[in-house]
C-alpha cells in the first residue's frame, strides 16, 4: 500500500431518508483520517463521500413529509455536506445520484452490461425490504416475514423487472473472495464466503411500482423502469471519477478504489454484487472493502424511536471534534462493535489526551524554560538515550504497514501512545532536576530534545487523526508537518535546535458530562407545521342533493353547496350509515382543495370530514348552522 502511486478511497453514499448520526460520522472520519495519511505521505489521493437519494424509501419518506423527492433529498444531502464541511472533512468530491453525470454513467453501465447478454426481463415475486432496499429470499425471512438485516416486516411485491445473472458470476467472485482476500477484517470474509457458496441468485435490477430512480437506458425503451437503487448507489464510484462522462481522465488514474470503507451491514452489496457489476463491464475490482462494526449508546441499539441517537454535532460541540475523532479511531477495534458513552469519551480524554499526551508537551515545556530559557537542543540525544530513540523509531517502522492500512486504528494509536510513555518514563527515570543538581546538564538538556522529538514523531503520525491539535504541537516545537517532514522523521532525521513556545494546555480536564442532556423526547414521526396543516382547506358545506351509487355498497353521490358558483359533486363511502334524504339539508364539513378523482367512472370533487369507530361512522357537522363555505380553522 505504501508503495502505490494514487490512492482513490470511498464512504458508503449516505441516504437522504435520514441525518447524520454517530454511525456516518464514523465512517467518514475513519476515511478522512486514511486520506490525510496519503496525502501526508505523498500519494496523489482522492477521496469520495457522497449521498444516495434515489429509491422506494426516499420517495416514502418524502411523501411522507409533503415533499417531493427531489426537494427532499436537496435538503437533506445539503445536511450531510454541511455536517462535513462543518467537520473539515476533506473529501475531493461529493456526489449526489441525483447529478445528471451519475445518471448518465449508470445508464451506460446498465446499458453495457445488456449489451453483454447479462441483463434479461422476467417478473419479480417475493419479499422486499424497503429500509434496506433488497430483495429477500425466502429462506432468509425471519418468521416468514421479517427482513433479516434490519428485522423491519418486507413487504410482497410482484412485478415486472429485469434480472442481472449474478449466477453466471458466481465462481469468478469466489476465487476474487479467496485469493485476493479483499475483505478487512480478514475475520469477515468468512460470512461473505459462506454467503456465496450458497448459490447466488440473478438480482432483479430494476422496479416499476414507483417512479423515483435513474429511467433505463433510452436504447432500452422501457420507460415504466426504474434502476434499482442499490445498483444506481453502488456505480457512484465509477461516475465520480467520470465514467460514462466525456471526460473518463480520473477513472484512467484513480481506478480501481484502494478502498470503499462501509459498514458491516452493507458489506455484500460490496464484495458480492459490484464486483459482478464490474466484470460485466470489465473493470478493475476494488483493492479494498473494509467493514466497521456498529456503534450502540450506553449500551444501547440506537433508533429514532428509542429517541437516542447521538448527533455527532452535539458531541463535537461540546468535546471538540478532533477529541471525539481521536475517541472513535481509539475505542473500537476495526470491525467490532462500539458503544457511545460521554464517560468513555471523557476518560479518553482525560488520559490518553491530557494526561499523556498533553502533559508530556507541558513538561518539556516547563524544563526547558526552567533550566534554559525555553531552548532545546536535539545535540546529545544519540549520547545518553539511544535506547529510547530507537525503540521509538521501531515503533514507526511498520506502524502503517500492520495496522493503519489494514484500519486497526485503536491498535495504531495505541502503538504510537507507547512512545509517549517512553518519553513519560524517561522523565521519570532519568530525573532532569537531578541531572541539573548534578551538573549534568548536557544530559538533561539531551532528555528534553529526546521528548520533543518523541513528541515530533507522535504529531506527524497523529496528524490524520488530529490535524489541528498536532499542528499545534508541532508549532511549539518549531517545526510543520507536511510530506518532507514525514519522510525526514522516518529517516531519522532530528529537530533542528529552536526555542520552545509556551501553550496553555491542550487538553484542560474534564469534571464533568458536556453535553446537554436532551429530554428524551419522542416527538412522533408524523408531525406537522402549522403551515402544513393550512395547506388543506377546510369548509363548511350543504348537501343540496344526494342520491345511491347503484352498483356500490358503499358509496353515495352528493351534490354540496360550498358557497361557490356551483355545486360540487362528492362521491362519499358513507352509504352503509346514512340513508340519502337524510342527508339533504344538513351541514357538513369539506376539504375542498384536494385533487378531484373519479370514483367508479364518477368524479368526486372533495371529501367529508367523518369520524368512524366499532359503533359505525358519523358525519363531522358545524354545532350551529354556518354560512355555507366558511372556512375551518
Ligand atoms: O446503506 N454504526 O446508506 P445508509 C456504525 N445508501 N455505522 C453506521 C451506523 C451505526 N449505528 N449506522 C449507519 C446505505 N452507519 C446506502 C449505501 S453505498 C453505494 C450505498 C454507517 O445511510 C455505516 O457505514 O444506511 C453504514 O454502512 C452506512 O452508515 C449506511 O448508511
Ligand atoms: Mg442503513
Amino acid at each position: 500500500m505504501s508503495d502505490c502511486k494514487t490512492y482513490y478511497l470511498t464512504t458508503p453514499i449516505y441516504y437522504v431518508n435520514d441525518v447524520p448520526h454517530i454511525g456516518h460520522a464514523y465512517t467518514t472520519i475513519i476515511a478522512d483520517t486514511i486520506a490525510r495519511y496519503s496525502r501526508l505521505k505523498g500519494i496523489d489521493t482522492f477521496f469520495l463521500t457522497g449521498t444516495d437519494e434515489h429509491g422506494q424509501k426516499i420517495e416514502e419518506a418524502a411523501r411522507k413529509r409533503g415533499k417531493t423527492p427531489k426537494e427532499y433529498a436537496d435538503e437533506i444531502s445539503a445536511k450531510f455536506k454541511e455536517l462535513w464541511d462543518e467537520f473539515e472533512i476533506s473529501y475531493d468530491k461529493f456526489i449526489r445520484t441525483t447529478d445528471l453525470e451519475h445518471i448518465k454513467g449508470v445508464q451506460k453501465a446498465f446499458l453495457e452490461m445488456y449489451k453483454k447478454g447479462d441483463i434479461y426481463k422476467d417478473y419479480y415475486e417475493g419479499h422486499y425490504c424497503v429500509s434496506c432496499e433488497s430483495f429477500v429470499a425466502p429462506s432468509q425471512l425471519v418468521n416468514d416475514e421479517l427482513c433479516p438485516d434490519c428485522g423491519k416486516p418486507t413487504r410482497i411485491i410482484k412485478e415486472e423487472s429485469y434480472f442481472f445473472k449474478l449466477s453466471k458470476y458466481q465462481d469468478a467472485i469466489l476465487k476474487w473472495l479467496k485469493e485476493k482476500k479483499p475483505i478487512l477484517p480478514e475475520s469477515r470474509a468468512n460470512e461473505v464466503i459462506r454467503f456465496v457458496e450458497e448459490g447466488l441468485k440473478d438480482l432483479s435490477i430494476t422496479r416499476t411500482s414507483f417512479e423515483w430512480g435513474v429511467k433505463l437506458p433510452k436504447e432500452i425503451n422501457d420507460p415504466k423502469h426504474v434502476v434499482y437503487v442499490w445498483l444506481d448507489a453502488l456505480f457512484n464510484y465509477l461516475t465520480a471519477l467520470g465514467y460514462g462522462s466525456e471526460d473518463e481522465s480520473l477513472v484512467k488514474k484513480y481506478w480501481p478504489a484502494k478502498l470503499h470503507i462501509v459498514g458491516k451491514d452493507i458489506l455484500k452489496f460490496h464484495a458480492v454484487y459490484w464486483p459482478a457489476f464490474l466484470m460485466s463491464i470489465g473493470y478493475e475490482l476494488p483493492k479494498k472493502i473494509a467493514a466497521h462494526g456498529w456503534w450502540t449508546r450506553d449500551g444501547e441499539k440506537m433508533s429514532k424511536s428509542k429517541g437516542n441517537v447521538i448527533n455527532p454535532k452535539e458531541v463535537a460541540d461540546a468535546y471538540g471534534i478532533e477529541n471525539f475523532r481521536y475517541f472513535m479511531l481509539r475505542e473500537v477495534p476495526f470491525g467490532a462493535d462500539g458503544d457511545f458513552s460521554e464517560k468513555a469519551l471523557i476518560d479518553r480524554i482525560n488520559n490518553d489526551l491530557g494526561n499523556d499526551l498533553g502533559n508530556l508537551l507541558n513538561r518539556i515545556i516547563g524544563m526547558a524554560y526552567k533550566y534554559f530559557d525555553g531552548k532545546v537542543s536535539s545535540r546529545d540525544i544519540e549520547k545518553y538515550y539511544a535506547n529510547e530513540l530507537s525503540e521509538a523509531r521501531e515503533i514507526i517502522k511498520d506502524i502503517e504497514e500492520k495496522y493503519l492500512w489494514k484500519m486497526q486504528t485503536h491498535k495504531y494509536l495505541e502503538e504510537l501512545w507507547k512512545i509517549l510513555s517512553i518519553g513519560n518514563k524517561a522523565i521519570d527515570t532519568y530525573k532532569p532536576w537531578e541531572l541539573m543538581k548534578n551538573g549534568e546538564e548536557d544530559k538533561a538538556m539531551a532528555l528534553i530534545g529526546l521528548i520533543a522529538n518523541l513528541l515530533a514523531m507522535v504529531a506527524v503520525y497523529l496528524h490524520a487523526v488530529m490535524p489541528k491539535t498536532t499542528s499545534t504541537i508541532a508549532d511549539t516545537l518549531g517545526f510543520e508537518i507536511n510530506t518532507e517532514r514525514f519522510n525526514a522523521i522516518n529517516e531519522g532525521i532530528l529537530l533542528n535546535d529552536f526555542v520552545i513556545k509556551k501553550i496553555p494546555p491542550l487538553f484542560p480536564k474534564i469534571e464533568k458530562p458536556l453535553m446537554k442532556k436532551e429530554e428524551v423526547k419522542k416527538e412522533p414521526e408524523n408531525i406537522i407545521t402549522i403551515d402544513e396543516f393550512f395547506k388543506v382547506e377546510l369548509k363548511v358545506g350543504e348537501v343540496i342533493e344526494a342520491e345511491e351509487v347503484k352498483k356500490s355498497k358503499k358509496l353515495l353521490k352528493l351534490q354540496v353547496d360550498l358557497g361557490e358558483e356551483r355545486l360540487r359533486q362528492i362521491i362519499a363511502g358513507i352509504k352503509e350509515y346514512y340513508k340519502p334524504e337524510e342527508l339533504v339539508g344538513t351541514q357538513v364539513c369539506v376539504v375542498s382543495n384536494l385533487k378531484p378523482a373519479k370514483l367508479m367512472g364518477m368524479m368526486s370533487e372533495g371529501m367529508l370530514l367523518a369520524a368512524k369507530d366499532d359503533s359505525g361512522l358519523s358525519l363531522i357537522r358545524p354545532e350551529k348552522k354556518k354560512k355555507t363555505g366558511t372556512p375551518i380553522k
